[in-house]
């Protein structure tokens, strides 16, 4: 790979960062989390893992990935002369396999269901329709497999181009788009009765319900929402320009990610509260709830249309970020051609996205650990391979990288404010690491 290749721009680079970051995890995770752990509760402890968690170690990440310019293998092996360190790297693109896996099945639901929007509408419908439909859909099987294959395929074109013609460009034009139409929908949203019942239940903090499962969560959902412990970062790191601050773009990406999760949940939960539905759904909140909000508001058919490509766009700008680092990895590692590496790559994830689709068709006997793939992957990388990995990536950066890398990198070689990077540090080597260590043994040991 050739090493001068960066970021466009300081707008491109924003976007593509805020592409990765800003997915499914902001209006598909967040609001049924926020939903079914506490509301309000939940948001608090989010918060807080934000800045104090997810923020240092993204952090960390771009600049591993800006020093070495390489793929997250090979900026473990270039820090360290201890081969292990390296497998913290390949940990990170297996878990950004598995998670891609799944996400293209969702992402391949919201096709689908921007389809339906687009030929069909949801007026007219019960919700015991919406939600049979729903489910036969998940049972056909080839459906939501064909649906997260056209997904992929996208994503691969958009990969094969490069940096600058493919990713930059992509995230250039759709991050505008994708905010115009959140902001759009969370206009509409304030003009429904629901609307101060959804600011009550996501701004009204309610400690009594703040407890060792919404801690949890929140946790998990922070890596997932900001990218983090498997290396996407790295690898978009790699491209960052050496001008960028990387404190000021993190932190300005932390809050664009918060900002758009929250837009996201005012978008959702007005029409929830609106038409007397339970928030509590779980992973198909948007895909069961919504349509049937949908059927029921004014314009609902038109909204329904806009909603679900919005969920589309949010999802191609992270999934282009989950293809890169593996096939940055299998071009500089294995020495392939970025076409070769993208075609090889994205039919390994298409067979994994069918194996998941088929997962849920009702009793399938694709089951690990009791869990059919589909969930299995979303639970393991959101409890075990993200944490984990974000607590090796922290102790690498914290105590085996040279420090006046570390230094160099935060502050621009000394240019930017040095008392961050004295916060930054002490987080990073200690507050950290005791954190995330009693996270993961507690998760091991339930
Ligand atoms: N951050 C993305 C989202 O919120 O949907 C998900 C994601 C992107 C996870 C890239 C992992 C990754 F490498």
């Amino acid at each position: 790979m050739d090493k001068k290749i960066t970021f466009g721009s300081h707008f491109g680079t924003i976007a593509a960062v805020g592409g990765s970051v800003i997915g499914l995890g902001n209006i598909w995770r967040f609001p049924y989390l926020v939903g079914s752990s506490g509301g309000s509760a939940f948001l608090i402890v989010y918060i807080l893992c934000s800045l104090l968690i997810a923020v240092p170690i993204m952090m960390s990440e771009l600049l591993l990935g800006r020093h070495t310019r390489s793929n997250p293998f090979g900026a473990f092996r270039k820090l360290s002369e201890y081969k292990i360190w390296s497998m913290v790297g390949l940990l990170g693109i297996i878990t950004v396999f598995c998670i891609f896996a799944f996400y293209s099945v969702v992402a391949g639901w919201a096709i689908s269901f921007f389809k339906t929007a687009i030929f069909e509408g949801f007026t007219g419908h019960s919700s015991q329709e919406i939600s049979s439909n729903f489910k036969q859909y998940i049972n056909t099987g080839w459906q939501p497999s064909l649906a997260a294959l056209i997904f992929i395929v996208l994503t691969a074109g958009v990969v094969i181009g490069g940096i600058k013609k493919g990713i930059e460009r992509i995230n250039k034009i759709l991050m505008p788009v994708l905010l115009v139409i959140i902001v759009g929908l969370f206009i509409y949203s304030f003009s429904l009765d629901g609307f101060s019942q959804a600011m009550n239940f996501l701004l009204q903090p309610d400690f009594s319900k703040i407890g060792i499962n919404t801690i949890f969560a929140a946790f998990g959902q922070a890596f997932f929402s900001m990218s983090l412990g498997m290396g996407a970062m790295i690898a978009y790191g790699a491209y960052v320009r050496p001008e960028t601050s990387i404190p000021r773009l993190t932190l300005t990406i932390a809050l664009a990610d918060l900002t758009i999760a929250l837009l996201a949940g005012f978008a959702i939960f007005p029409g929830v509260f609106t038409y007397g539905i339970e928030p509590t759904s779980g992973p198909t909140l948007i895909f069961e709830t919504l349509p049937l909000v949908f059927s029921m508001m004014p314009a609902g058919n038109f909204i329904g249309i806009i909603f679900f490509f919005l969920v589309f766009i949010a999802a191609i700008t992270s999934s282009v970020s989950m293809l890169e680092p593996i096939v940055q990895f299998v071009m500089q590692e294995l020495n392939a051609t970025r076409a070769k590496a993208v075609v090889f790559i994205s039919t390994l994830i298409g067979i994994a996205a069918v194996l998941c689709a088929y997962s849920q068709v009702e009793n399938s006997s694709l089951i690990v650990f009791g869990e059919n793939i589909f969930d299995f992957l979303n639970d393991a990388t959101a409890k075990f391979s993200m944490p984990i990995g974000a607590f090796l990536i922290v102790i690498f950066t914290g105590w085996v990288v040279q420090k006046d890398i570390v230094y160099k990198q935060i502050t621009n070689d000394g240019r930017h404010s040095n008392s961050l990077y004295f916060y930054y540090r002490m987080l990073l080597r200690y507050f950290i690491p005791a954190v995330l260590g009693v996270f993961i043994l507690t998760t091991l040991f339930n």
